[in-house]
């Protein structure tokens, strides 16, 4: 562990950690009310004027690329495909130097509308959360009657050329637990990359119990029945997904283990709230405030000398584990994943 803070240069945190990633989340408002995530009444929305605008948002992320040394842009929500500016703001991140790869993160409902525009603005490629491939189970879930919309948009990504197109499933006991390998098949099927995600005490609702989550050895043993799962000879590096070889490749699956697999100590990411909050971590109890120094009329070296210390300050876990462990006070639709 080091003692002292370099005062310049990249995000580096006290374990030595280098955050190049960014996760932006450029709404906390989502067209679905998956049940695992929030109520189905929603959630006190951030005010109009509590968001960031765009050009606040391309301005910290311009600071983020040319003084801290961040290589990729993932845009997360909420739902990131509902906020009107996302073409313009992708299009500002794409003529950045150093260009930054661009991700997006998105239930796809739309998507096969705006993904040839998000590609020529510059979007590299997405990824798509599909939970099951039941229409009727998917209006359970989701609370909204849309399964179609996120086939749709998922073929519209693969058409425009935003690949690989991942897709992101989290399995719940007794909900869609059973689909694990009929996923899979779906995804090979369409050229699509499949993780499944352990679920994360990270809903509006604190109803997270660690004792019903499906876990990945779960999810592994429910897949060897019908598929071959071989080493994944790629280099894993900081990524939250460990992945296989499906029937001997080239096709992949992956598992997010965050919870009985943490990758902490790999991580290299840092996080933009959409009322400009800098984040640390998904479990980070404390956030560093950008907006209030932006407002105020902050230059861009003393965003970035904030953004710096909101990294060095960052714990070496998620400390899902700890008996002290407490889930942070904004939910997962307020962070982005
Ligand atoms: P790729 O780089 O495209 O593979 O994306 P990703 O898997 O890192 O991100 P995505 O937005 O698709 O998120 C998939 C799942 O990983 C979500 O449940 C996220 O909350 C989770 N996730 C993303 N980043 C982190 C992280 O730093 N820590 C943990 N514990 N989970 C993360
Ligand atoms: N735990 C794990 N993943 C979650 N997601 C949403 N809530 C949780 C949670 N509590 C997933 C979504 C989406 C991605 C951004 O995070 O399904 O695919
Ligand atoms: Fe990084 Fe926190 Fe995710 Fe762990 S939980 S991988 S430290 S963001």
């Amino acid at each position: 562990m080091n003692a002292t803070q370099p005062s310049d240069g990249v995000l580096v945190d006290r374990y030595g950690r280098v955050a190049r990633d960014l996760r932006v989340s450029l709404t906390d408002k989502c067209n679905l009310r998956c049940t695992y995530c929030m109520p189905a009444e929603g959630l006190p929305w951030l005010a109009g004027p509590e968001l960031l605008g765009d050009d606040e948002i391309i301005r910290l992320i311009r600071v983020a690329v040319r003084q801290l040394g961040v290589t990729e842009v993932r845009f997360t929500g909420g739902e990131p495909l509902i906020r009107p500016g996302l073409a313009g703001i992708v299009a500002a991140v794409a003529a950045l130097e150093p260009r930054p790869r661009i991700s997006l993160t998105t239930n796809g409902i739309g998507l096969d509308r705006l993904a040839p525009t998000l590609r020529a603005a510059g979007l590299d490629r997405v990824n798509v959360s599909l939970d099951t491939l039941d229409p009727e189970r998917f209006a359970r879930l989701t609370r909204r009657p849309r399964h179609a919309d996120v086939l749709a948009g998922l073929a519209g990504a693969a058409a425009a050329g935003l690949t690989p197109v991942k897709v992101n499933a989290v399995l719940m006991r007794g909900v869609n637990d059973d689909e694990a390998p009929a996923l899979l098949r779906f995804a090979l099927a369409h050229g699509y990359e499949l993780r499944f995600i352990e679920q994360m005490p990270l809903d509006a609702q604190h109803g997270w119990d660690r004792a019903a989550m499906v876990t990945a050895d779960e999810i592994l043993a429910a897949l060897v029945g019908g598929f071959a799962l071989t080493a994944d000879p790629t280099e894993r590096g900081p990524a939250p997904a460990e992945t296989w070889l499906v029937d001997g490749g080239p096709a992949r699956v992956g598992v997010i283990a965050s919870v009985t697999r943490p990758f902490c100590g790999d991580c290299d990411r840092t996080r933009l709230t959409a009322d400009g909050q800098v984040r640390a971590c998904l479990f980070a109890t404390e956030e560093s405030d950008l907006r209030g120094a932006l407002r105020a009329g902050a230059d861009d070296d003393e965003l970035a000398r904030r953004w710096r210390a909101a990294m060095w300050g960052k714990r070496a876990g998620h400390g899902i584990d700890d008996p002290t462990f407490l889930q942070p006070a904004r939910p997962m639709s307020a962070i982005g994943g």
